[in-house]
């Protein structure tokens, strides 16, 4: 058998390195028109950072897991082609701003019904809004004589940073498809290539429309009990209780459950927000306008809560930070990944690089070259942002550390050494509440976390 992915990205690569580990007998071709993406999935470094991404595909890659650029060979030769190229919120136009931009998932489509000769499962594992499938199939099928295709939604619920463990070890895989026998035969030919090594029972089948939503409202339920735990946070701070207490407290009920409870600077990721902002809009096409404001809600509280993070600096720092050297910690939007995508330090850096502050970051997987251009700045050092090679290097004459992400190696930092080699009084805003700051406290530091009242 023979499988093509469009879209070499965050999913794609890592999804189809799992089944072309899983499943040797399946040759897997991942395309991408990013010449450049696809010369670093052959030749490495890997343009995903991800761990134990590298030895699967070292061990699979030419075996039977092949990166190339010439799509329309691959779809010609596949009998399943997965879309999963990306669908960014639409910044133009009807929907602007909330509604998910299409263009690239229509034009994959659009290729494959012009060049396929026999016929194809179309299987969708970009995230989409309910009904995607249906202009799907009406591309596809829009030439009367020719292949006949099947059309899946499959969406990925693998995390950033511990994708290949959830690829591995999925709580579930959801295969949505048309109740037509060749509907039902598309699903069962999809569920075959997962049953190589997820057990059948975590392989659940709907219909289309279940599926594409199901997508959708586990992201915006995974982002709410953030924003939920972050709401609280704000309480926490004025009223002296502690939120990571209260987060273990009300995580040991077990209807609430203790995952995704952890107080933060705010998410971020090319996800959460997108997808939400995408019900939003699918509920206002409805109708619907007081569901779509409940789910607008928690972008809200996100946005809240990363201005409410850098307006505590400001403030903690005597009501200004220009010319100030402030250190940040972690640029990436969580660790174990070089993705900032809607990352809180973006938003962060920019809100005190607008208060005319020195920014001075660190992040073990982060290119100055990203941090510019999510900064919009071209020139870094006229911008006033210095790009460390490590922590101390940043830390060196700051004012204040300032945690983004909540990377390992900031726990065991030698802080009496940071200390020593910063500005006093020396601040601590940890904005992952990753560290000791009692500990911190002892060495001098002025600390603040979130959720905690100020200066312990
Ligand atoms: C995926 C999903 O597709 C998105 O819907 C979901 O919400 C998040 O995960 P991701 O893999 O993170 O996106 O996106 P990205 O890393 O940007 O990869 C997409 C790739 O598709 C890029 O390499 C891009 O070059 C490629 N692409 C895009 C094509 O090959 N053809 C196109 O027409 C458009
Ligand atoms: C998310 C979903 O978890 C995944 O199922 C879906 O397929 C894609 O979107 P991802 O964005 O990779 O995955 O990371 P996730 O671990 O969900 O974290 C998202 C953001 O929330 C990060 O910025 C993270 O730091 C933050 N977060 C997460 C918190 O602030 N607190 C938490 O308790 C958990």
């Amino acid at each position: 058998m023979n499988i093509c992915c469009i879209g070499a990205g965050y999913v794609g690569g890592p999804t189809m390195a799992m089944i072309a580990h899983k499943c040797p007998q399946i040759k897997v071709t991942v395309v991408d028109v990013d010449a450049r993406r696809i010369a670093a999935w052959n030749d490495g470094p890997l343009p995903v950072f991800e761990p134990g991404l590298d030895d699967i595909v070292r061990q699979a890659r030419g075996r039977n897991l092949f990166f190339s650029t010439d799509i329309d060979t691959a779809i010609r030769e596949a009998q399943m082609i997965f879309i999963s190229v990306n669908t960014p919120t639409k910044m133009y136009g009807v929907g602007a701003g909330k509604a998910s931009d299409l263009q690239y998932v229509e034009a994959c489509a659009r290729r494959i019904a012009a060049v396929a000769r026999d016929d194809k499962i179309v299987v969708e594992k970009s995230t989409l809004p309910v009904r995607t499938a249906e202009s799907v199939r009406a591309i596809l099928s829009a030439q009367h004589e020719g292949p006949r295709f099947q059309v899946l939604s499959n969406p990925e619920f693998l995390a950033e940073g511990t994708a290949m463990r959830d690829l591995e070890n999925p709580d579930r895989v959801l295969i949505g498809g048309d109740p037509s026998a060749a509907g039902q035969a598309a699903v069962a030919a999809l569920v075959e290539i997962y049953a190589k090594w997820v057990p059948r029972a975590k392989i659940l089948t709907s219909n289309l429309w279940s599926s594409e939503l199901s997508k959708l409202t586990a992201n915006a339920f995974l982002a709410q009990r953030i924003s939920s735990i972050n709401a609280i946070s704000a309480l926490c701070e004025a009223t002296g209780a502690d939120v990571d207490e209260v987060a273990h407290a009300i995580g040991t009920d077990s209807r609430i459950g203790p995952k995704f409870l952890k107080a933060s600077v705010g998410f971020g990721g090319s996800c959460f927000q997108k997808d939400i902002l995408n019900l939003v809009y699918l509920c206002e096409h409805y109708g619907l306008d007081e569901v779509a404001s409940y789910w607008e809600q928690v972008v809200k509280m996100n946005d809240y809560q990363k201005r409410r993070f850098t307006q505590r600096i400001v403030r903690g720092l005597y009501n200004t930070v220009a010319n100030k050297r402030l250190a940040v910690l972690g640029f990436a939007f969580k660790k174990d990944t070089n993705d900032t995508r809607e990352s809180p330090a973006i938003y962060v850096c920019q809100d005190l690089l607008a208060e005319r502050a020195k920014v001075a970051i660190y992040d073990p997987q982060v290119t100055a070259e990203k941090v510019s251009a999510d900064l919009g700045v071209k020139d870094l050092a006229a911008a006033g942002v210095e790009v460390c090679a490590d922590a101390y290097a940043a830390a060196k004459g700051a004012h204040a550390l300032i945690i983004c992400t909540e990377w390992d190696e900031f726990k065991t930092l030698d802080f009496a050494r940071i200390y020593q080699e910063m500005h006093r009084p020396a601040f601590v805003f940890d904005g992952r509440n990753i560290l000791d700051l009692a500990a911190l406290h002892k060495l001098g530091f002025t600390t603040s976390g979130i959720g905690k009242s100020n200066g312990e």
